[in-house]
């Protein structure tokens, strides 16, 4: 085959991926096996990876995301990104009503959608082609995250035929539907990490990832719900999606042309309940004035467009029975009552437990054991219960009596003035605060030790093997690798993980300690106003209050913390083992690469943040650009333009082996 034979049949096969993907992510009615279609893929890739030359960033085979991307460049908005003006009660749409309709002589119409809860995104085509993509951010400017998007199936890197704008921006909600949701946290849950909440925060966090083959993997969708500009070729707003839908976008098939208010209201309480049945969150409905003509007269205010309002549904609320409650302790001894439940089927997912807030709630309520229970889902992972069906209530139920001691280790409870919740003081013996002291100090926010998730903490804890974040650094291969469900390689790689937890920086060693009030934030707030384990234990009420954001509260936890000798104890064993206990410079491992400047180009077998950190670690520099003062550009597979100009410039290059060379010299 010769390349020009390969770029008409790279091109041919791109049209039909392209349009295969389209029936499949974005209409859902596939007309080939999955079977077919990576037998066009493959043909597709193999094109491009016999002659690289004809690799597009257009092409469906770019969509599997890389691991390069490094941060994220901030983007202003060529017209910012507003937010909808909202209402819960009919009334008030009334009384938005009446204000368009008092602007207008003429007839109007509405545009009803659903209002997608998920993460606003804007897109913009030049040519057809995918440029960038940009969260809203403040409104103003957002955060370019073109390397993630490109990852989801429903967005189009190429539009469709050819009716299209030179230049167009569309916008539209990145939404994860419950599913992906669902087998995102359940493999969340194997490897100990915090489940995501909601899909809206799942949406928000994926979308930042810096790992866009991670992204891929999540399931992330979209719906296009708006295009700004002021010289649009369409009259109304339902043209412009359909328009949008045309050029290969997926626009919400449940969205309806509405003659008047009445319509819309039906509209709304169709979609109160009909949107349970989706399979993804939406949390209102947004009514829109259809003319482009009159949205321009109706403008804009300084935060909403005038022409436009959200009605929001008021949360999903499921009845169910309540058959018992459970009492968790924290790792700083705050009891929660948690409730279980008859599984029910709420806003998407089945919920077994919900939260019972503390006693007051509890009393407030006026809970039996037995009752018909509301569960609410907030913002939180647990839902909540918000009341009770006292009709339903037989007469045998009795109301729930708090309990009065740890349900843990018995010792009696105490209620501290101004805290809602009950505490169990015995920090030293209770075994879930013990625990949960380690956990905190394992895990990802902070000391971020690999292989010691929850539950593996709570094995080593059992038995007997560690009662403090100290006991971690004493842990021995053999000791660990007998524990069941462990062996060898599990222990190798704790052993590791703690290791590596050595040079993870001081704020975030002292958020690890679990000082009460001292969170991400305030940690490094700490670490940078004081700069060492030293001086902060020796800082005084009066030097500790004179930092931004350190309030009594804050500063007395401190002094207490610091004061303990159970405390002392283990800061000396951490201060032992070698954890960072000081803002400066990280030591260097050697000056093998002093004076040196690097630049990094291509794919490598790690991230290029590991490889950057490794030239650092040795002395070396590593620049974004490559200019005559580079010494070596280190280039992997499929290098982009920095290849060209290090040869125009005489830069030398070197693969990631000679780089390890350099540095073993
Ligand atoms: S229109 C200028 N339509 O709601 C009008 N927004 O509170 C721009 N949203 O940030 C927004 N579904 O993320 C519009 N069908 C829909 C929507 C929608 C969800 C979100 C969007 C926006 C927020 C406004």
């Amino acid at each position: 085959m010769t390349v020009q034979e390969a770029r008409v049949r790279a091109e041919a096969l791109r049209k039909v991926v392209n349009e295969h993907n389209r029936r499949y992510y974005v209409e859902s009615s596939p007309v080939i096996s999955d079977f077919e279609f990576d037998l066009l893929m493959e043909e597709l890739l193999g094109i491009e990876k016999k002659f690289p030359e004809l690799v597009d960033a257009a092409s469906p085979t770019q969509r599997v995301g890389s691991d390069l991307s490094e941060g994220f460049v901030q983007v202003a908005h060529r017209y910012p990104m507003l937010s909808l003006g909202n209402t819960y009660s009919e009334g008030e749409l009334r009384e938005f009503d009446a204000r368009i309709a008092k602007a207008f002589d003429e007839a109007y119409e509405y545009v009803c959608e659903l209002k997608f809860d998920g993460a606003s995104i804007s897109l913009t085509y030049v040519d057809g082609t995918l440029q960038r993509a940009v969260t809203r951010g403040d409104g103003v400017q957002g955060d370019d995250v073109t390397a993630n998007v490109r990852t989801i199936r429903s967005i189009p890197l190429q539009l469709h035929g050819d009716s299209f704008p030179k230049e167009v921006e569309v916008r539209g909600e990145i939404l994860l539907p419950h599913s992906a949701l669902e087998s995102m946290n359940r493999e969340r849950e194997k490897q100990g990490k915090a489940l995501f909440a909601n899909p809206r925060n799942a949406t928000a966090g994926t979308l930042k990832m810096l790992d866009s083959k991670e992204v891929a993997r999540r399931g992330l969708d979209s719906f296009i719900y708006y295009m700004p500009g002021n010289d649009l070729p369409f009259a109304s707003h339902y043209e412009s999606l359909q328009a949008a839908r045309s050029w290969g976008f997926k626009v919400s098939e449940h969205t309806q042309k509405c003659g008047d208010i009445g319509a819309v209201v039906d509209f709304i309480r169709h979609w109160d309940a009909a949107r349970k049945r989706l399979p993804y969150d939406t949390d209102g409905v947004v009514i829109k004035v259809n003319s482009l003509a009159q949205q321009r007269a109706l403008g804009f205010t300084a935060k909403t467009p005038r022409w436009a309002i959200a009605y929001k549904f008021k949360a999903e609320q499921a009845l169910t029975k309540l058959l018992s409650v459970d009492y968790q302790v924290g790792r700083t001894g705050a009891i929660t009552p948690v409730a279980n439940l008859d599984p029910v089927k709420l806003a998407g997912t089945v919920v077994k437990r919900a939260s019972l807030h503390n006693a007051d709630q509890i009393a407030l309520l006026d809970i039996h054991v037995g009752d018909m229970v509301y569960v609410e889902k907030g913002g939180e992972i647990i839902p909540k219960i918000v009341g009770v069906d006292a009709s339903a209530r037989t007469e045998n139920l009795l109301p729930l009596q708090y309990i009065d001691v740890c349900p843990e280790c018995a010792t009696p409870l105490v209620r501290l003035e101004g805290e809602a919740k009950h505490f169990c003081p015995n920090e030293n013996g209770c075994p879930p605060q013990i625990a949960g002291r380690i956990i905190h100090f394992a895990s990802r926010k902070a000391m971020n030790i690999e292989g010691l998730g929850e539950e593996t903490v709570e094995l080593l804890y059992k038995n007997g093997l560690v009662k403090n974040a100290g006991d971690l650094f004493d842990l021995h291969k053999a000791q660990i690798a007998r524990l069941e469900r462990m062996g060898d390689k599990s222990a190798e790689n704790i052993l590791q993980g703690l290791e590596n937890s050595k040079k993870v920086p001081f704020a975030r060693v002292l958020f690890a300690l679990g000082i009460r009030y001292v969170g991400e934030t305030i940690a490094k707030k700490l670490a940078d106003a004081f700069g060492s384990l030293d001086a902060l234990q020796n800082a005084t009420l009066e030097q500790l209050l004179a930092v931004d954001e350190i309030g009594e509260q804050i500063a007395k936890s401190a002094l207490a913390f610091f004061g303990e000798e159970k405390n002392q104890l283990l800061l000396g064993k951490l201060r032992e083992a070698g954890l960072c206990f000081t803002t400066e410079k990280q030591q260097l491992a050697s000056s093998k690469l002093e004076g040196l400047t690097f630049a990094i180009t291509g794919t490598m077998s790690r991230p290029r943040g590991e490889l950057k950190q490794l030239i650092e670690r040795h002395g070396g520099k590593v620049a974004s650009a490559i200019s005559g003062s580079t010494s070596y550009l280190l280039a992997g597979e499929k290098a982009g333009s920095k290849m060209q100009k290090a040869e125009a410039l005489r830069v030398k290059v070197i693969g990631e082996a000679q780089l390890l060379e350099l540095i073993a010299k």
